[in-house]
């Protein structure tokens, strides 16, 4: 640790990254960014690895989730309003029905740079690189938008602080009040099973706001009643982004990685003698790590140590996402060897990467009964473990898109999936299906909780 620099990454072998052509350029962004104030304050990254400490501890559940990459095009006011109002009907389903308190990270505000399968895409015989998020290249399948620049970096930190602002007002300016928990139902629910479902909840705790307001508790003395805090995380992808925004901080002399309060790391880019791994050692942010099917038990107890060598709560969070099929399989020894090795993670579900498909038409998608199994899967594990199932990692969306089949309520189709496809990158829940995926986990939770 002692030759940790916020560049030393550079000096280690690095997968998952784009070839700029224009290097002059790619300095100069480097350089303006790190001029430009953090998004975030080392505090609030300390107050979101005590909140995860109390995950770990099994007295709180964690909620993530958010797009798969966000982009240029969809960025707007309505988008981050929907998504904001189904974390908070996700949340409070799971803290009335489910009985646990809820910390609440959105894959936003920095969720730009995508890890791909192939460096190359080809159509009709033409070859072209790879789309890697907004923040490198654009989607468009023309030699021109595929092109790497460098001053799409600026564009997404503009983006991610104008997101991050708004999720703030959001949260400290009455959006989050509690009294205002029926106008969170999004109007393309209202009318199903599941929005009355939801509005059925809506009223007990209208119901109980009433009863505590006539005992003297109301948002003027307890700030909780209207306020929240909703924080932001992604995939620290591409490492020039993120070391022109790792500052030192100014209370601790710690590093922080100020483009986001959690950071974590993907499938694709754990290996140990990697450069993301060797940059996510210095960095004080809480941080999360994929666990997919290929992660061997040694090299995870290896990973574990070297990203929380003081084995501290609330610093590493285990996403992991095996899939439907695998997840009986794989998960439960690696869990138990953790366990044995008295290491303290929070492990997280990410039922979605393990599941994605190709549907008939071509559509990549992911089945609703899949995801939900694996979520089921990933609980029963850990009760017959004894450990604690601590949350839950999610790609979804407010609006109503049609990317994700099935489900009680939505109903997708293959044939359907067409209808409203949006999604840049990966199929993502819709919110009604967010929703009631949120019931089922609330469901189990109050299980395990009595
Ligand atoms: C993602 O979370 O969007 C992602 C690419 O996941 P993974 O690294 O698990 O494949
Ligand atoms: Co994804």
């Amino acid at each position: 640790m002692n030759n940790w620099e916020k560049g030393s990454w550079r000096d280690f072998p690095i997968k998952q990254q784009p070839q700029y052509q224009d290097l002059e350029l790619l300095k100069k962004v480097e350089s303006e960014l790190s001029s430009y104030p953090p998004l975030i304050f080392a505090g609030e990254a300390r107050s979101l690895r005590e909140k995860l400490a109390e995950v770990e501890q099994g007295k709180a559940f964690l909620l993530q989730g958010g797009d798969c990459a966000e982009s240029f095009d969809a960025f707007n006011a309505n988008n981050i309003k929907d998504l904001f109002k189904v974390m908070m009907q996700m949340a409070v389903v799971l803290t009335f029905s489910g009985g646990c308190p809820v910390v609440k990270v959105g894959r936003i505000a920095g969720q730009f740079a995508k890890p791909r399968s192939s460096d190359y895409e080809e159509v009709n015989g033409i070859s072209l690189p790879s789309y890697r998020g907004d923040i490198v290249n654009a989607i468009d399948f023309t030699k021109e938008a595929r092109l790497p620049n460098p001053k799409k970096l600026i564009k997404a930190y503009n983006q991610s602080s104008a997101t991050l602002n708004l999720l703030r007002a959001f949260s400290r300016g009455g959006m989050a009040d509690l009294n205002q928990v029926h106008s969170w139902n999004l109007d393309f629910i209202k009318g199903n099973t599941l929005g009355v479902k939801y509005e059925e909840l809506a009223q007990k705790i209208s119901e109980t706001l009433e009863f505590m307001k006539a005992c003297g508790i109301t948002s003027t003395n307890t700030p909780q009643l209207n306020e929240t805090t909703i924080f932001t995380s992604h995939e620290a992808l591409l490492l020039n982004y993120e070391e022109s925004l790792t500052r030192q901080d100014s209370l601790t002399g710690d590093w922080y990685d100020c483009s986001a309060h959690m950071l974590w790391i993907g499938d694709r880019t754990r290996e140990l003698a990697g450069a993301h791994i060797e940059y996510f050692k210095g960095i004080q942010n809480p941080i999360g790590c994929k666990v997919g099917p290929t992660m061997h038990e040694d090299e995870l107890i290896q990973l574990i140590n070297t990203l929380n060598p003081n084995n501290d709560q609330g610093r590493l969070n285990l996403i992991v996402r095996m899939g439907v099929n695998k997840v009986a399989d794989i998960y439960p020894k690696l869990l138990k060897r953790v366990k044995d090795e008295g290491l303290n993670v929070l492990w997280s579900c990410d039922p979605m990467h393990g599941n994605t498909i190709k549907a008939d038409n071509g559509y990549k998608t992911r089945d609703f009964d899949s995801i939900l199994s694996e979520v089921k899967q990933f609980f029963q594990i850990h009760k017959s473990e004894g450990t604690v199932a601590g949350g839950i990692h999610l790609e979804m969306t407010g609006q109503n898109v049609t990317e994700c089949t099935g489900s009680q309520s939505a109903a997708i189709t293959q044939e359907g999936l067409k209808s409203r496809y949006h999604t840049q990158c990966d199929p993502r829940l819709n919110a009604d299906q967010a929703l009631e995926l949120s019931f089922m986990i609330a469901e189990t939770l109050k299980e395990a909780r009595h």
